[in-house]
């Protein structure tokens, strides 16, 4: 689908630290183009939220599936409730608690969010992002930003200018440069419109951390095979690799005595002797040092063009949940 995309920018990449970056960012983004900017999260290839025609060519050049629904970015929560038809109590209370920040929150959309956003839902996913760089444009804009990842559909997310360029040069006017992501994987998404706050999407902000200030919080895949699939952020093969990925199981050792020498290997142990130091890749041993790095170490796996991808277990423990989920989402294409 996304190779029918006509070629027809000579993709700019500019410092997003000069302010002239900023303002031609703004001026693309209030003519209806397609800006990608840097987020805490992952890069986002942002349009004008209020502009149907405008958010209709992310989907293009994504090749994003039209049923996927966008998340809508916005400077304050002020500008978040211009999106939306109903500010819960909860909305507002995650509001003060974690925004600016990586949490999107599913409410009633207002009438001033096309359907293309909502994919036709009547619900829209919000948040305040807390990177500098999307804060100012945000601001000069203001207007909210849809913007998904800034890759192409079912690809990895990019948390670097240049794996963007990689995935969209051609595709787009302009790429801002902010240096890595400091997060490194998407927003925790909440859904506030059902009885219970339902966790759609895992991400660095954690359901305990949601639990602390709304009591009850459920998390969508736990409820059943049955359940109707609400975000399809959940579908099993999003976020993948071109390498086939493997999860390690049972000893470690042994499979590592057993590798295949055209592997790639993602770990937090280092090098072994005999291993080739370029298929071999150490990871930070926390989760926030692991998560920041993941989606780059893929892509440079893809880089590489390794075959597979075999991954360490990951340590036990909540604040891995997030990376848990997506490395075993990408080792189910
Ligand atoms: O960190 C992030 O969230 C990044 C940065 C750029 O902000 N954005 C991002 O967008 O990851 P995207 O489009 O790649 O993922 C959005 C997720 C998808 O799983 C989508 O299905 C879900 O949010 N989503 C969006 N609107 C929704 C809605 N109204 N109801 C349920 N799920 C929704
Ligand atoms: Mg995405």
């Amino acid at each position: 689908m996304t190779e029918t995309v006509e070629l027809q920018f000579d993709t700019e990449i500019r410092t997003a630290s000069d302010p002239d970056s900023i303002r031609q960012a703004k001026n693309l983004l209030s003519k209806g183009q397609l800006v990608a900017i840097p987020t805490e999260t992952v890069y986002g290839l942002a349009a004008n939220a209020f502009s149907a025609e405008a958010v209709a060519k992310i989907f293009d050049v994504k090749g994003r599936p039209a049923n996927n629904p966008l998340i809508v970015h916005a400077f304050s929560a002020e500008m978040a409730r211009d999106c939306v038809s109903t500010w819960t109590r909860e909305a507002n209370i995650l509001a003060e608690k974690f925004w600016p920040g990586p949490l999107s929150m599913v409410l009633p959309k207002s009438e001033k969010i096309s359907n293309i956003v909502t994919a036709g839902g009547h619900t829209v996913a919000v948040r305040c992002p807390s990177h500098s760089i999307m804060k100012d444009i945000l601001r000069q804009c203001g207007f909210p930003l849809a913007a998904p990842s800034a890759n192409l559909s079912n690809r990895v997310s990019p948390t670097k200018a240049e794996y963007v360029a990689d995935q969209l040069s051609g595709r787009i006017p302009l790429i801002l440069d902010g240096g890595a992501c400091q997060i490194g994987i998407e927003s925790t998404v909440i859904d506030l419109t059902g009885e219970t706050p339902t966790i759609l999407r895992l991400g660095m902000i954690r359901k305990e951390q949601l639990q602390e200030v709304l009591g009850e919080v459920q998390l969508a895949f736990e409820k059943g095979v049955n359940e109707k699939l609400k975000s399809p952020g959940q579908l099993r093969c999003h976020y993948s690799p071109r390498a086939k990925v493997i999860l390690g199981e049972g000893s470690w050792d042994n499979l590592v005595n057993k590798l295949d020498k055209n592997m790639h290997v993602i770990a937090c142990e280092s090098v072994p002797n005999d291993r080739d130091p370029a298929t071999w890749h150490e990871m930070p041993n926390s989760a926030q040092g692991y998560a920041k790095q993941i989606y780059e170490t893929l892509n440079r796996c893809d880089q590489a063009n390794a075959e597979s991808i075999l991954i360490q277990p990951l340590p036990l423990g909540s604040e891995w949940d997030a990376v848990r989920d997506r490395l075993s989402r990408a080792s189910m294409n």
